[in-house]
């Protein structure tokens, strides 16, 4: 992608980061290493060369087979660390990022080792930095919807540590719908909701997120352009969509990035941010993904602005910091 270059200064809010996405193929062998994990690739560069994704499956494998070598509250520390570096160095003031505990706990990786790692990194960063946010917990939507409700109640002690949940892995085959009971026992918590839906899913989910989850934002909901209700409604309802334009090349959702909807997507005046997804595996972080779009696109100066706008309107950051960041 092209340098991060001036979008790197816009202050900005990143919604749709999964942390565990962050982890370069680096920091996977070195941690690994120091645990015992043998990972099932030679080396680094074996590793990258199982980055030629060809759909959003073919990447999921590849990154819960990179997780094997997270296992201490300190490995989860540094990845949120390091990915809060790098992210402050693009702008990113406020951040709210994705977690997959079902990814650790089913590995036998304690949910608390997880969720005190990943706050102890981000205090590390916090105290140094102008920097806010918090975590953000995903059900494993291709698991059995009675794992999610567990991994619910296994976080109902600390729910004041997180600001919301969410869904995520592989969507088609795996509406919604099937998490109605637990999105509404997340919401009696107190918790924000949001959903992945509409990336490869069809229009149907996008739906059933809005009308059964009640969510408050769409992750991706690039496939709402199929639907010109679907636009109206999204518009009318101010409903934050997280798009991804280099995770959605990389997983073929589309097939150059001349052809994102992204330009569209702001034309129907929707509620677009631009995001990362999981940096690591993609090719680029947040500000990279905006000049990716600024050159592929040839959207203006004013439009991006308008978007890094977006996406502190749609954070779930307090008043206060809003008007602070805006
Ligand atoms: N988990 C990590 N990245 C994801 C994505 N883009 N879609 C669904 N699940 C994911
Ligand atoms: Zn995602």
């Amino acid at each position: 992608p092209a340098p991060a270059g001036r979008y790197a200064t816009l202050p900005k809010a990143e919604l749709h980061l999964h942390i565990e996405g962050t982890l370069e193929p680096e920091a996977a062998f070195r941690m690994a290493a120091r645990n015992g994990v043998r990972l099932p690739y030679a080396d680094v560069e074996e590793l990258r060369a199982r980055y030629a994704f060809t759909d959003l499956v073919s990447f999921l494998d590849v990154y819960y087979e990179c997780m094997a070598a997270l296992r201490t509250e300190e490995d989860f520390a540094e990845l949120c660390e390091t990915y809060l570096r790098t992210a402050v160095g693009q702008g990113v003031r406020h951040v709210e990022m994705f977690f997959d505990p079902q990814a650790h706990t089913s590995r036998g990786v304690p949910v608390d080792t997880v969720i005190d790692g990943l706050l102890a990194g981000f205090a590390r960063v916090a105290a140094r930095e102008d920097l806010t946010g918090g975590l953000i917990l995903c059900f494993l939507r291709d698991r059995p919807v009675a794992e999610a409700a567990e991994t619910l109640e296994s976080v109902r002690h600390r729910a004041s540590d997180l600001i919301g949940v969410g869904l995520d892995s592989a969507e088609v085959g795996f509406p919604p719908s099937l998490f109605e009971g637990v999105f509404a026992a997340a919401r009696a918590l107190g918790l924000h909701v949001v959903a992945h839906a509409g990336e490869e899913g069809p229009v149907k989910y996008i739906e059933q997120a809005l009308d059964l989850l009640h969510v408050e934002r769409i992750d991706h909901g690039v496939r709402c352009m199929e639907s010109p209700a679907m636009v109206a409604r999204l518009r009318a309802e101010r409903i934050p969509l997280t798009v991804c334009p280099l995770s959605n090349l990389r997983l073929g959702v589309v097939s150059d990035l001349a052809d994102h909807p992204l330009p569209a997507m702001l034309g129907e005046d929707l509620l677009v941010t631009i995001n990362s997804d999981d940096p690591a595996y993609f090719g680029g972080y947040v500000a990279d993904n905006f000049a990716a779009v600024a050159g592929a696109l040839g959207l203006d100066e004013e439009q991006l602005e308008l978007v890094a706008r977006n996406s502190i309107n749609a954070s779930f950051a307090p008043a206060g910091r809003k008007a602070q960041l805006l």
